[in-house]
């Protein structure tokens, strides 16, 4: 018994009885869709998509109803025990030196993926005793009977009380996908089974993530781990579904596929006969043939009449079997030139390769590749868009709405746009709502949606301040369009919170430092650290973001700065400009020529106006 065997417990909510919709699973759509790769953007309804910041526990509790979404496509961390960068694409790469040492340090700290056994561990698995949820608290009680309170346990505890949320937030015919690998895939599937009923568990699918390791040789004594896992669940026994169609094999085709039309046209021929009877189905086929020539079918009784030299039988089904079809409906394939002949004279029927819809998408999704060149921006666990793509296609309708609650850089909600659905993306980071935002407004220009839990006015920045002074400090320089700087490793910095990118002759880019003060206390040494800064850095101009008003000897420390002239405004601005939160709220920002605010961001390519869709 461990201590929470004291916690009053009740049976876990049971989804409310559902009628059976359209193109749910259990009467599968035969909508014969490709996977979505291809397909165009499409027209959103008019609901509002909206990307959050803020911990996903907290959002789905404070803004997603229960059973309003369709799909939800997880990429938690994977307690893989690393701490992931972003890689920022600085103007200054390849220039490495004291001057643009950015070049070397484009990148910051995006997230941790280390968990330890700590009160918020102890507290999320507290949360799951009370949610109600028996099964799963049941399940996480013989786990950490299991594992003991550990880094993996902790985990698991995080986990567990966000499937229970998800699972609330479904519909009753939604599906969840939950992205992990071999690390921790074996007590999530069990988490799953405990969330949803092991009787929704539908689908384990295996996606080769990355080529070969090639380890060997630095003393790898197993076998190389190259695919993660999808675990596909769904709320109840009755799910969205349309069934997806990958290609076929060419060894396949060249195998099955053999004949061909003097046009081109490729078929195989297929048995016409069944094991059972029923109905009009044991006669004999009538066919004929002219000396030297094909069997055909002898639909107009020409044996009556027999020419010489032509041969004339009937055709019974082979022994012990019947035929498929009735008398009537064979003559219809032979009107229609669908049989073929064997040189006993036994027909076959044609069945045309570009009718088919190629090969039901199995569990091994070997086929999609690792993100790629352009597609990458950047983020570190960046998933491939193809692969949300078809879960989408899938698992859901256009107008659905799809939720990723650990959005990253945002490759399902883009995926969701481009495929029509509505979506909700969450992050606790503001780097991956800046990215997102920009990734989004990249490929959908026109594309309409609003970010909720970012500062909307002084008070709130100040709160974020207060809490936590990293996403604070993002938070500021993605407001003056800044590539963050630094991050979380002491000293990196330099008193550099973030870096603007400008070009002050239209053409040549450079760089103005941003330094970002939160607490109430400000001083002149800050300005003073700037300056240097700047000296250091050779960077011409500054920029010093501060929750607290400036002293006016601050005004006229950074006055003293002197001014900077561009080349091609001729005009001249201060080198060191001091801008407060309040400022930045009424829409002041700094006084910058041709800033480039894109500078620091891979962008995502434009997504092709819409021109009809392959789904
Ligand atoms: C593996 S990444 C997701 C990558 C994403 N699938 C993509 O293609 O870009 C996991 C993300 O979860 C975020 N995250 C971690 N804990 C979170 C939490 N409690 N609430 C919301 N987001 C969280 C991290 O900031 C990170 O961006």
């Amino acid at each position: 018994m461990t201590r929470h065997a004291d916690v009053a417990l009740r049976s876990p909510p049971l989804p409310a009885p559902s009628p059976r919709p359209r193109g749910t699973g259990s009467h599968p759509k035969r909508a014969h869709l490709r996977w979505a790769r291809d397909a165009a953007p499409l027209a959103l309804p008019p609901v509002t998509n909206r990307l959050h910041y803020g911990d996903n526990l907290a959002v789905l509790r404070a803004h997603v109803a229960s059973d309003s979404v369709d799909l939800v496509y997880l990429d938690p961390p994977f307690n893989s025990n690393a701490t992931y960068n972003i890689l920022f694409k600085s103007p200054a790469a390849g220039r490495a030196d004291a001057a643009h040492p950015d070049a070397a340090q484009a990148q910051i700290r995006a997230f941790e993926d280390t968990w330890r056994w700590n009160d918020s561990a102890e507290a999320a698995f507290d949360e799951v005793a009370r949610s109600g949820h028996l099964r799963a608290f049941e399940l996480l009680r013989a786990m950490r009977g299991f594992l003991g309170e550990n880094d993996m346990m902790a985990y698991l505890a995080m986990m567990a009380i966000r499937l229970i949320e998800l699972h609330r937030v479904l519909k009753p015919t939604g599906s969840l996908y939950l992205h992990c690998d071999p690390t921790a895939s074996h007590y999530l599937k069990l988490l799953l089974d405990g969330v949803f009923g092991a009787e929704n568990y539908r689908s384990e699918i295996s996606w080769k993530r990355s080529s070969a390791h090639n380890d060997a040789k630095q003393g790898r004594a197993q076998y190389g781990h190259i695919r993660d896992v999808l675990l596909f669940y769904t709320k109840s026994r009755h799910w969205t579904w349309n069934t997806l169609y990958t290609r076929y094999d060419e060894r396949y085709l060249a195998g099955a596929y053999r004949h061909a039309e003097p046009d081109g046209r490729r078929y195989r021929r297929g048995d016409l006969t069944a094991a059972k009877p029923g109905g009009d189905v044991s006669y004999g086929w009538p066919v004929r043939r002219a000396p030297g020539g094909a069997w055909q079918a002898d639909l107009d009784e020409a044996w009556r009449d027999p020419l010489p030299g032509w041969e004339y039988k009937r055709v019974p089904p082979y022994e012990g079997r019947y035929w498929a079809f009735s008398r009537a409906n064979m003559a219809e394939f032979a009107r229609a030139r669908r049989l073929a002949y064997a040189a006993s004279g036994m027909p076959e029927y044609k069945r045309y390769l570009d009718e088919q819809p190629g090969v039901p998408l199995q569990n091994d999704w070997g086929d999609l590749p690792p993100v790629t060149g352009g597609e990458r921006l950047g983020y570190p666990t960046q998933k491939p868009l193809a692969l949300l793509e078809r879960i989408i296609a899938a698992s859901s309708n256009e107008g659905d709405v799809v939720l990723d609650p650990f959005c990253g850089c945002g490759t399902a909600v883009h995926a969701a746009q481009k495929l029509g659905r509505r979506w909700i993306g969450i992050d606790v980071t503001h780097l991956a709502i800046t990215l997102i935002e920009k990734r989004l407004t990249d490929a959908f220009p026109a594309a309409a949606f609003t970010v909720e839990g970012t500062p909307r006015d002084l008070a709130a920045a100040l709160d974020l301040a207060r809490r936590d002074k990293y996403q604070f400090q993002w938070w500021a320089v993605s407001m003056v369009d800044a590539m963050p700087f630094g991050g979380k490793r002491k000293g990196a910095d330099g008193g550099i919170d973030g870096i603007i990118y400008f070009k002050p002759d239209g053409r040549r880019t450079d760089r103005a430092l941003v330094s970002v003060k939160g607490g109430s206390h400000v001083g002149v040494t800050m300005i003073r650290d700037l300056h240097s800064a700047m000296e250091r850095e050779r960077a011409p101009l500054g920029v010093f973001i501060s929750a607290a008003l400036p002293t006016s000897v601050m005004e006229r420390e950074a006055a003293a700065v002197g001014r900077f002239r561009s080349e091609a405004t001729g005009k001249t601005y201060a080198r060191l400009q001091i801008v407060t939160l309040a400022e930045l709220f009424a829409g002041r920002r700094p006084d910058i020529p041709f800033v480039d605010a894109n500078a620091a961001f891979r962008r995502a390519a434009r997504e092709a106006a819409p021109q009809g869709r392959l789904l």
